[in-house]
């Protein structure tokens, strides 16, 4: 075992307890009531950043919530990294389906339950950690890091554009490190090689001028909630297929070896199944669960309201009709193109007799890991080493768009490592992180910094293929 592995098994507590104290801090970055303990997250952060030993540590102000920057150059002519995360986590509604409250870290089971402790806190913090570890032991990293831990990323990272857009120089390295995603199973360490992106559309719908009597009004004027459920409906066929025309257009089909690769991972239908209480699994004919998942568009009401909702009965023809859509996106489509796709249609197929609006609220790029990569080896061994297993490669449903970005702007690979498991609750109640992955977490990304700096211009063997996971490697033993 390295020495720096071996600090980290000798500080596991140590870890526990800063981790413990992030996650007390209530950084809902959608709640402006909670703006000052975004800011104390942020403070925490940069605090942390210092005493793991970055020579340099800087807060940024934006109009919303606080950029974090921290750096460790000590290692000249070794590649540098640049580690991403955030510290604003999600709000915690309904808190009463909390077994303990979100904001007061438990350990139960082998797991810490807290609001961000797996999404992002608990995930961010192992490659803090793993710069300390490296430092504590040798007084030197095997590589360079760079920490870029933003405060809005549950909120659509609205100022991070313009951030990395002026500190391109500043942010400039080898490699891009995320621990933001699941792994494919408990004791199945992974690499994300791919991301949904996302257009998140607000249709807004009106019809009178107030509500009416639905007696006295009912019959002679248009429903804005039945012309908004009729409209909505009408986005998806019976085999699951969306619409909007054009909708398609740019969806990259899957090869056969990228089916070949999804089919070859230990999934089980009927476990997923159960694992989320479904009657049934639903979804776009011809696809399997794990493409519907990974490499195929959605589309999804994610909330609706309009009229009465209370107790009982209010006989009532409501004034408006609302509701939020999301499409999760896959190469090559663009969240732009898509956002005016769907409204271009929606606004073709509303009845006349109501006026409807629709407002763009999030919008993220797909991204997929571009070619194969030696940093996708390096993050290959080091969760090897960590976990004892060969690491399988997967995609994700989910959205992180500042993946995307990074790989433009700075032409370089992003290594997904990710230490969630898909059941941690993630914008739930009871969210959790395994203290066994958070401890091999650690473990792993400093393994990574060890990897990466090892030989830096050595060429090295081909593990991804262009567009996806070429092999699993998930029936290698230790
Ligand atoms: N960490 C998640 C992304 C994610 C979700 C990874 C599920 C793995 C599994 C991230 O914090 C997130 O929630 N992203 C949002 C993006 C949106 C707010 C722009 C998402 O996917 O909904
Ligand atoms: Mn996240
Ligand atoms: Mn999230």
């Amino acid at each position: 075992m390295s020495q720096a592995a071996e600090y980290i098994r000798k500080n596991r507590s140590t870890y526990l307890d800063q981790l413990q104290e992030l996650l007390r801090i209530p950084s809902v970055s959608t709640d402006p009531a909670r703006r000052s303990d975004v800011r104390k997250a942020a403070d925490w952060v940069v605090a942390r950043l210092k005493r793991a030993g970055c020579t340099r540590v800087e807060i940024e102000d934006t109009p919303g919530h606080p950029i974090v920057y921290g750096e460790w150059l000590g290692a000249p002519g070794r590649p540098t990294v640049l580690v991403y995360g955030h510290y604003d986590v999600q709000p915690v509604d309904p808190v009463e389906l909390w077994h303990t409250p979100p904001f007061e870290p438990t350990v139960r089971d082998g797991r810490i339950y807290a609001r961000g402790a797996s999404d992002d806190k608990g995930q961010f913090i192992i490659h803090v950690n793993a710069l300390e570890a490296h430092l504590q032991t040798s007084g030197r990293c095997p590589v360079n890091v760079k920490y870029l831990i933003e405060g809005e990323e549950e909120i659509g990272s609205d100022h991070l554009g313009a951030y990395l857009a002026s500190h391109k120089r500043q942010l400039a390295c080898d490699a891009v490190v995320v621990s933001d995603t699941a792994m494919f199973g408990p004791g199945v360490p992974s690499i994300c090689v791919g991301l949904r992106g996302l257009a998140y559309l607000q249709v807004d719908v009106r019809g009178t001028s107030r509500d009416l009597h639905s007696g006295s009004f009912g019959g002679a004027v248009i429903n804005p909630a039945n012309a908004l459920t009729g409209m909505l409906a009408g986005l998806k066929n019976s085999k699951g297929k969306i619409t909007i025309p054009g909708f398609y257009d740019r969806v990259r089909k899957l090869t056969a070896a990228e089916r070949k690769g999804f089919a070859t991972l230990p999934h089980s239908d009927a476990s997923f199944k159960r694992a989320i209480g479904a009657p049934a699994l639903w979804g776009e004919a011809g696809h399997t669960t794990l493409e519907r998942l990974w490499a195929r568009p959605t589309l999804d009401i994610n909330g609706m309201w309009s009229g009465f909702t209370g107790e009982g009965a209010k006989t009532v023809i409501p004034a408006e009709a609302h509701a939020k859509i999301s499409m999760r996106l896959v190469p090559d489509q663009s969240p732009d193109e898509i956002a005016t796709l769907a409204t271009r249609h929606l606004m073709k197929i509303a009845p006349p007799a109501v006026k409807v609006t629709v407002q763009r609220l999030h919008g993220g790029q797909p991204w997929i890991a571009p070619a194969d990569h030696p940093a996708l080896v390096a993050a290959g061994r080091a969760l090897h080493r960590a976990f004892g297993k060969k690491p399988v490669f997967v995609r994700e449903g989910g959205s992180i768009p500042v993946v995307a970005d990074f790989s433009r702007l700075l032409k370089v690979p992003c290594v997904l490592m990710g230490i969630g498991l898909n059941d941690d609750n993630l914008h739930a109640p009871n969210e959790k992180l395994e203290l066994d992955n958070f401890y091999r977490g650690n473990e792993a990304a400093a393994h990574l910094m060890d990897e990466l700096g090892r030989d830096p211009a050595a060429p090295r063997p081909v593990a991804v293929k262009q567009g996806g996971p070429a092999k699993t490697g998930r029936r290698s033993k230790k």
